[in-house]
């Protein structure tokens, strides 16, 4: 047993079964024990890789996509160039280098990461290593001021609460303790139905459904932001368009699925994002989207980005090249499953990459 599933029995043995967003919120950020405290998750040598990873591509058109936005808002000096989770610092390096082609957009920015992890503010700073950064514990911490943020797989990894249908109405499914292992049962207390989505209310006996509290409390104070100060947002992660049930809390370990329970702070604990909460959550700014991330990167000319790169490339570049950019926007990859949704402040032009096909 390690640390941390040995210090959650005891609580769980002393306080009683905990909710699966406790869990996970210890399981992913315990201050010594944490998943995201103790390691550097990314790349092929940790438990999965994410879209800045796997091609510089990536990065740039969202760099592009920033800058356009920064026009739309008057190009605004300074203005907060903001990523939530930003990872190993990637994508903000790729971000920044291909928006330094917009006269003036790098003077303006000033650069704010929301993060959590010791461990990969280090990763960032050598990442971006010549640039002025501040981090912060907390999108409420960022400074006043027009902002354009990003967050690529941030909202995944907020913690979630479930509930399953039985005959008599919903009850949380809750981390309880079996021996000394961790496992589901099911809340005695039924929760009233009534701030259930329409779509969820009638579903069949043995659903369960997601909700995040964390998340909507995160897009709300972004948004909120983004609406007092002026800006914009654009949000990737894997997910569903519509609120509807299904259990997607997963666990990754060494890029294989492993139970969720099984080992605390060792895997990466993520659930698919509902962006209909997400919409709802965004305290009246404008949303866009989601659309898929294919068809995002697609609108935003990752293909002709793709056969620039591969005119000065080896043959195995080139292929490297082609495996990412299906990876990227196939629909069987990261194409469909991954979707892209964007907020701002009211008066802006579309922006680019949401216009239906
Ligand atoms: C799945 S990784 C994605 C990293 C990066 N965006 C990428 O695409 O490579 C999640 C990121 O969110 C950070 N994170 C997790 N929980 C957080 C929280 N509550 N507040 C701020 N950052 C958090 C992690 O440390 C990590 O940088």
């Amino acid at each position: 047993m390690n640390k941390l599933q040995a210090h959650l029995v005891e609580r769980i043995w002393m306080d009683g079964p905990i909710s699966i967003a406790r869990f996970m919120a210890e399981a992913m950020g315990h201050p010594e024990w944490g998943y995201y405290i103790s390691r550097d998750p990314l790349g092929r040598t940790g438990d999965f890789i994410t879209a800045p990873e796997v091609s510089q591509m990536f990065g740039e058109l969202i760099g592009l996509w920033c800058a356009n936005r920064w026009q739309a808002l008057g190009a605004p000096n300074p203005f907060n160039f903001v990523e939530l989770g930003p990872g190993r610092g990637t994508l903000m390096a790729d971000a920044l280098r291909a928006a330094a082609a917009m006269p003036g957009f790098t003077r303006a920015s000033k650069i704010h990461l929301v993060e959590t992890s010791p461990i990969l503010r280090g990763a960032q700073q050598r990442a971006l290593a010549n640039i002025k950064v501040q981090w912060h514990g907390h999108i409420a911490d960022l400074p006043p001021g027009p902002s354009i943020a990003v967050a690529n797989e941030f909202f995944d990894t907020l913690p979630i609460r479930q509930f399953q249908r039985k005959d008599d109405g919903w009850h949380e499914r809750m981390v309880a303790i079996c021996g000394e292992q961790l496992r589901l049962q099911l809340d005695p207390a039924v929760i009233p139905s009534t701030p259930l989505p329409k779509a969820v209310q009638s579903a069949p006996r043995n659903a369960i459904f997601e909700v995040s509290p964390a998340r909507a409390a995160a897009m709300s104070e972004l948004s909120q932001h983004l609406l007092e100060h002026g800006g914009a947002g654009l949000i990737i992660d894997y997910g569903h368009e519509h609120s509807a049930p299904g259990d997607t809390l997963q666990a990754m370990r060494a890029h294989e699925y492993v139970d969720p329970l099984a080992h605390p702070g060792q895997a990466d604990l993520t659930a698919h994002v509902d962006f209909q909460a997400l919409a709802e959550a965004t305290s009246g700014a404008v949303n866009h989207g989601p659309v898929g991330q294919g068809a995002f990167l697609e609108q935003l000319g990752i293909t002709t980005r793709a056969e620039i790169l591969q005119r000065r490339a080896t043959t195995t570049q080139r292929e490297a090249i082609n495996a990412a950019l299906h990876r990227l926007t196939g629909q069987d990859q990261m194409g469909e499953l991954f979707k892209v949704m964007a907020i701002g402040s009211p008066g802006q032009s579309p922006p680019p990459g949401f216009e239906e096909i």
